[in-house]
């Protein structure tokens, strides 16, 4: 049933007797999960966005919401900036591994970025978040898709599980300040021709690190739970305080990205996993609810965003790390302010595109801008993001400052430069008034490996109420090969000289 309400919805499921599938319904792929107690940690990848690497929190494995990012700038290089010619799409942040030792009190982030593994930390469970960079772990190299253990029931030790054939184990020791250095490294297992990719390592039963190792599969290539979806993969397992196992993977649900869903697991006699299907053998659409709590979560289905804090909400990924001088959120009376910060005809090479991830299956995402401000040349609006793009917002020319939808704006598959930066493909009237509102609105549902083009519809306001469409609708690619899903996103860059700006007044997202 779809929820009339978004906070509605997400009260009804923190009381329901079950889940539904997928547990959140937007792109949140290569998901390590764990738990601390009575609080379940979930990390996740975003390439070239800055901050990186999520970390949402539950308490039943079944609500979310985002609370911090692992990585609050892409510290990899200066290609991560997009300025001088340079851009990352694509790179940064892949599958990576978040865990907590109690001993320490500290969480550890890590994942290889450009061949070198990058650590961040953060100290103290019940502290505010600040992660601190931690360079990369010393004497070690790429650890491909690495899972980590710290063995707080022994002495704290770190392992990381890691690669795509050859599978290695490497322990760390930490030097008291969380910088991390290899001393033991050594392959347990090989697969041979087979990749096998995205480990995760366990201490259950307390057997050693080093193997040696067997293969079974715990799924594999079940139907489900989501039509056009690919089949569940990578992720992780996790056990409640009670002793219940979950197994957590994500679907290929292009063009929405990868979208997580979480199926319950057993334990046969000789200690091997599996998970629980449903009648017809395949992953359930429904199951019973992991955990019974009375502590809520914020959900992520809805958003009302005013930009009224001290700091932008943790839903909020900017494209490649932003210009900080450019832009700057209101304390008197809330917004956010983006002063163009390049000057370009590229949207893909312009700075301070701010982006957040769509909601599936269908929603729409509304953005309020000032555009009084907006400088001969400027063009600002609200984009639909990902390397086959769309836009609507303002071209300013002159004095003049027309509503137009642009779309073509696309990437060269594999090599992420530009091959076009669009086409004007209509033209709404000219804004006098200072407010325009613009609007997307995307059907997200999973058409991966299909040629269905899931559509995404332009539309403007002039008084927040009366919506009218603008320019053919977008037809998403499904292709998985820029990994990220598309998004909703707001922009302003200068096609002529810097000093314009705009302020966005609110954003607001709802399933429709
Ligand atoms: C987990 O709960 C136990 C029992 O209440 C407590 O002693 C321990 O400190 C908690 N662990 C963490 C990491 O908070
Ligand atoms: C949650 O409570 C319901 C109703 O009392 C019960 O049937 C169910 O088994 C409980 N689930 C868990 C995970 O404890």
């Amino acid at each position: 049933m779809k929820p009339l309400l978004p906070f509605l919805s997400t009260l009804s499921l923190t009381s329901a007797a079950t889940f539904t599938n997928p547990i959140i319904w937007q792109d949140h792929p290569d998901l390590d999960v764990f738990r601390i107690n009575d609080t379940f940690y979930y990390s996740s990848s975003t390439f070239a966005y800055s901050p990186g690497a999520p970390v949402l929190r539950s308490y039943d494995l079944a609500n979310w919401e985002p609370v911090s990012h692992s990585v609050p700038t892409l510290n990899f290089g200066s290609q991560y900036n997009l300025a001088n010619n340079q851009r990352a799409y694509v790179k940064g942040i892949w599958a990576s591994t978040l865990r907590y030792s109690s001993r320490r009190d500290r969480f550890y982030w890590l994942g290889c970025v450009d061949g070198k593994t990058y650590v961040w930390i953060h100290n103290g469970l019940n502290k505010e978040w600040n992660w601190q960079a931690k360079g990369t772990v010393q004497g070690a190299g790429c650890y491909y898709d690495a899972g980590m253990l710290v063995d707080d029931e022994s002495s704290g030790e770190i392992f990381v599980a890691y690669g795509n054939k050859e599978i290695r184990v490497a322990q760390l020791t930490d030097d008291g300040s969380g910088n991390l250095k290899e001393t033991r490294n050594q392959v347990v297992y090989n697969s041979g021709s087979e990749t096998v990719e995205g480990a995760r390592m366990y201490k259950i039963k307390g057997h050693s690190p080093w193997g040696s190792y067997t293969k079974r599969s715990l799924v594999e290539k079940i139907s489900g739970p989501l039509a056009n979806a690919g089949f569940a993969h990578q992720g992780g397992v996790v056990d409640t305080q009670d002793g219940r196992w979950y197994y957590m993977g994500f679907l290929d649900a292009y063009p929405g990205g990868r979208i997580p869903v979480l199926a319950p697991m057993t334990w046969s006699g000789d200690g091997w996993p599996s998970v629980v299907v449903d009648g017809n053998r395949g992953w359930g659409r429904e199951y019973p609810m992991p955990v019974n709590t009375t502590r809520a979560v914020k959900g992520m289905l809805g958003v009302v965003e005013e930009f009224k804090g001290a700091k932008l909400g943790e839903g909020w990924e900017w494209n490649h790390n932003p210009d900080g001088g450019k832009w700057s959120l209101d304390s008197n009376g809330g917004g956010l302010v983006l002063k163009t910060a390049a000057v370009t005809g590229d949207l893909f090479a312009a700075r301070n595109t701010l982006t957040h991830r769509i909601v599936g299956p269908k929603s729409r995402g509304t953005f309020r801008i000032d555009v009084s401000k907006m400088a001969d040349g400027d063009r600002a609006g609200a984009v639909l993001f990902r390397d086959q793009a769309g836009y609507i917002g303002i071209h300013k020319s002159g004095n003049t400052a027309s509503i137009v939808v642009v779309n073509g704006l696309n990437l060269v598959e594999g090599q992420w430069t530009t091959s076009s930066t669009g086409k004007v493909a209509a033209t709404g009237p000219s804004v006098t008034a200072s407010e325009v509102w613009f609007r997307v609105q995307a059907d997200i549902t999973p058409a991966f490996g299909t040629n269905i083009g899931r559509q995404a519809v332009f539309s403007y306001s002039l008084d927040g109420k009366t919506f009218t469409n603008l320019g053919p609708a977008l037809s998403m690619t499904n292709s998985w090969r820029y990994f990220t899903g598309y998004r909703y996103g707001v922009f302003n860059f200068a096609t002529k000289s810097l000093g314009g700006e705009v302020k966005v007044k609110s954003f607001s997202m709802e399933l429709v």
